[in-house]
């Protein structure tokens, strides 16, 4: 409740001189010419409308693979993606810094969802079966990684092969998500576990 008053009782900012005009203009032309030369860059990666791809995102996307951003998404600094299938994430997406999404297959996140920063999100493992044999000959355990609209999900927390992630849930800071989650819960700890069920009635802040 204190937390909730607490955004009550943000004052309005105030509107914007010409100045502040300029900058959030000279903030939205930088955008702009960013998001043209990223789509140039990375031509196997299909991007929506006022994507923010920030400095030192890296993409390494196989031939064959589909990779696509709704409008909107924000992929802060450090973003790393890997994709040799399907990744397809949905409109107005935000992924802190240092976020690694990794894709052998099929991996889809819908729109609106938040990810704190070193979030990690990959729908394969490496197979380690045979013991006498090297960890790296082995190959990978692949499945696929649903995440749904309006999740969020805090910094540092692992997403493993496999996983499904419900509609409007909450993952807590460094959880590791090894299980499926349902939709409008809060999820925490290693292995994550569902703590409570969000009233998605309520119109409260969380
Ligand atoms: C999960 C979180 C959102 C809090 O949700 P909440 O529903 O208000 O949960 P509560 O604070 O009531 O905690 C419920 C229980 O889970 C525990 N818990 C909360 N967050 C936890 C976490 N990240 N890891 C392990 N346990 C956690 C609490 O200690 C509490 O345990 P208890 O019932 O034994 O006392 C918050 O703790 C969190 O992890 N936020 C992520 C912050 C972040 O990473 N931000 C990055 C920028 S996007």
């Amino acid at each position: 409740m204190a937390q909730l008053r607490q955004v009550e009782d943000e004052p309005d900012s105030p509107a914007p001189d010409s100045f502040g005009l300029f900058v959030r203009g000279r903030g939205f032309l930088r955008r702009r010419l960013g998001l043209a030369v990223t789509r140039m860059r990375h031509r196997r990666v299909t991007f929506g409308d006022r994507c923010d791809v920030r400095s030192g995102a890296r993409f390494l996307v196989s031939r064959n693979a589909e990779v696509r951003f709704g409008s909107g998404c924000v992929l802060d600094r450090g973003f790393t993606l890997e994709s040799r299938g399907r990744l397809v994430v949905g409109e107005r997406t935000v992924f802190g810094h240092h976020c690694t999404v990794a894709s052998a297959r099929d991996v889809q996140i819908g729109r609106d969802c938040l990810f704190g920063e070193f979030v990690s999100v990959r729908d394969h493992d490496h197979a380690f079966a045979q013991s006498g044999t090297a960890i790296i000959d082995q190959g990978r355990v692949i499945a696929p990684v649903h995440i749904g609209d309006n999740v969020w999900i805090g910094a540092k927390a692992t997403v493993t092969r496999g996983v499904t992630i419900g509609a409007n849930t909450v993952v807590g800071a460094q959880a590791v998500v090894t299980r499926d989650l349902p939709a409008n819960c809060v999820a925490v700890g290693v292995p994550a576990r569902v703590v409570r069920h969000r009233d998605t009635r309520s119109t409260a802040t969380h």
